[in-house]
């Protein structure tokens, strides 16, 4: 039903030729080759080669942002987001927006009971952002809704205090409405992990952040706009990057063991792993360790979700973290080539590791949520409107040539919708209560999977459901993101502890962007 209006809307714009749209049609009309014509502004940057990203460099750990708070128990540092120059291909610098000039942003480390006071500047030009704490449970007004912007020039302090028991490994991206897609994919994202007072892994395995983040570069360096096919898909780069690396490297001895923090902070790319030549287990996800390790094979993040693996490299040689390919629902041509890529290699040594502690049985342990008080039900549908006969006028339009067609950005229209509404800051979808644990069903009608994200707190999930079959998750876990699966139902229990408003929304974040969000109000 959906799919029908997209792939007609899609074959209206086959027909017709490119449209000059407000979101440019150049990108999709490369991947269309038959469709003739020609196209905008960035044309003659896809036919020239696109840089090459060098491969094989040892991996960089993230750089930390230093606390300036010597009190105990408080961290306290500045996060400006600004225009700044990244260098990923040799001689070719690359405009992006970082946060204190890095991308990915620095990362920030702190113990569960510690206060965090963070004041952040908006540096950039003529546009408002927000920083998201996202998974973390800090008071909705410190959250970086998109109804508390901060404007470009101003600056605003995030202040919350992180209690016992929320260790775990959450990050933080802008969130303005409207707006967060492109700061994202622009740079700005960073890795925000609280620590445990006690860790049951042993210290021996180290501790890896692995953020994953999608780039796309034109030839002469820059990260060009959105396409059409961006809108609708979300936006997949050309080059997953691993800490802004790509495919770095790691050198490791023979059976050593090491715990790997994996984050999907890609704006839409969704990551089906597996690691040729090692022994994955789990042990954590979104909100923090499992109750006990899982071996695993492979592992799907979607956009936004984490994994905590601990890895045990056995053989000597090349060890590849690599992609496996995953059907996500794409819409129209240009699929991405999204399987075989190596993300990361391990160089194993034959010399042997020193030994260390194994990992222990139990991890901690996670309570059961229990029975909900309240039901609720949310629907992703999706539709793609070309309107006909809207022959319009003005500077905007396109001549469809002979066909006799024009179209402008007004008459095309890309909608994702929760329970058949758009975002609206100013409405309020969803009252619950603060303490009451509620079941969410989460039902996508829509051609394509989605991620599903809420602020504030951690869930569990309790059951998918696929083609009148439900299906238990492997293990329960605390998540604040869940993949729903194109007519998929996903039920999960929630509980919001603190009052405030909420958003809750599809984790492409151009999905986001066009409408697939809502507001949930916790009352007091
Ligand atoms: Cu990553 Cu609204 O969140
Ligand atoms: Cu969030
Ligand atoms: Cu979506």
């Amino acid at each position: 039903m959906q799919r029908r209006t997209f792939l007609t809307g899609l074959a209206a714009l086959a027909a017709t030729g490119p449209a000059a749209a407000q979101m440019k049609m150049d990108g999709m009309q490369h991947d269309m080759p038959d469709m003739g014509g020609h196209a905008g502004h960035d044309m003659g940057a896809s036919t020239s080669a696109t840089p090459v990203l060098p491969e094989g460099e040892a991996l960089r750990n993230l750089t930390r942002l230093a606390n300036e708070s010597t009190a105990p128990g408080t961290f306290r540092a500045k996060l400006a987001a600004q225009p700044a120059v990244a260098r990923f291909a040799e001689g070719i610098d690359t405009p992006i927006l970082g946060y204190n000039g890095m991308s990915p942003g620095p990362l920030i480390e702190v113990n569960e009971g510690d206060s965090v006071e963070i004041e952040f500047g908006n540096n950039i030009p003529g546009e408002e952002s927000t920083i998201h704490w996202h998974g973390m449970p800090v008071p909705a007004d410190q959250d970086g809704n998109p109804m508390d912007a901060v404007t470009s020039g101003s600056s605003r302090t995030y202040a919350f205090d992180l209690p016992e028991g929320s260790a775990a490994p959450y990050w933080y991206h802008p969130h303005p409405h409207g707006k967060t897609a492109e700061q994202v994919y622009r740079g700005l994202a960073g890795v925000f992990l609280v620590k445990p007072k006690v860790d049951p892994i042993p210290v021996e395995y180290g501790d890896t952040v692995l953020m994953f983040t999608d780039l796309r570069l034109a030839a002469d360096g820059t990260i060009p706009a959105s396409t059409m096919a961006d809108m609708m898909n979300g936006r997949v780069g050309d080059h997953v990057l691993v800490n802004g690396q790509k495919n770095p490297s790691l050198a490791l001895k023979l059976g050593e063991k090491r715990r790997l923090r994996l984050y999907n902070a890609t704006n839409a790319r969704y990551l089906r792993l597996t690691f040729e030549n090692a022994s994955m287990v789990v042990v954590g996800t979104d909100g923090g360790l499992l109750e006990k390790p899982v071996a695993i094979d492979e592992i799907l993040l979607a956009p936004a979700e984490r994994a905590e693996l601990v890895v045990t490299f056995e053989k000597p040689g090349a060890a590849i973290l690599r992609t496996l390919d995953y059907e996500r629902g794409w819409m129209g041509p240009g699929k991405p080539e999204d399987a075989g890529l190596a993300l990361l290699t391990a160089n194993v040594s034959e010399t042997p590791a020193d030994p260390v502690p194994p990992l222990p049985e139990k991890l901690r342990s996670i309570k059961p949520l229990g029975t909900a008080a309240v039901t609720r039900r949310f629907v992703f549908t999706e539709k793609m409107e070309m309107a006909t006969g809207g022959m319009s006028t003005g500077s905007h339009d396109v001549d469809m040539g002979s066909g006799g067609m024009a179209m402008n950005s007004d008459q095309m229209k890309m909608e994702f919708f929760i329970n058949g509404v758009a975002f609206d800051m100013n409405r309020v979808d969803v009252v619950s209560k603060v303490g009451d644990v509620e079941l969410w069903e989460v039902v996508n009608q829509s051609d394509m999977d989605h991620p599903f994200h809420v602020h504030g707190t951690q869930f569990q999930v309790v059951e998918h459901e696929r083609n009148g079959k439900a299906m238990k998750p492997a293990y329960l876990s605390w998540k604040d993101t869940v993949n729903v699966v194109q007519g998929e139902t996903v039920r999960l229990l929630l509980r919001q502890d603190l009052p405030g408003r909420r958003m809750y929304h599809c984790h492409i974040l151009e999905h986001e962007d066009l409408g697939m969000m809502g507001v949930l109000d916790v009352q007091a």
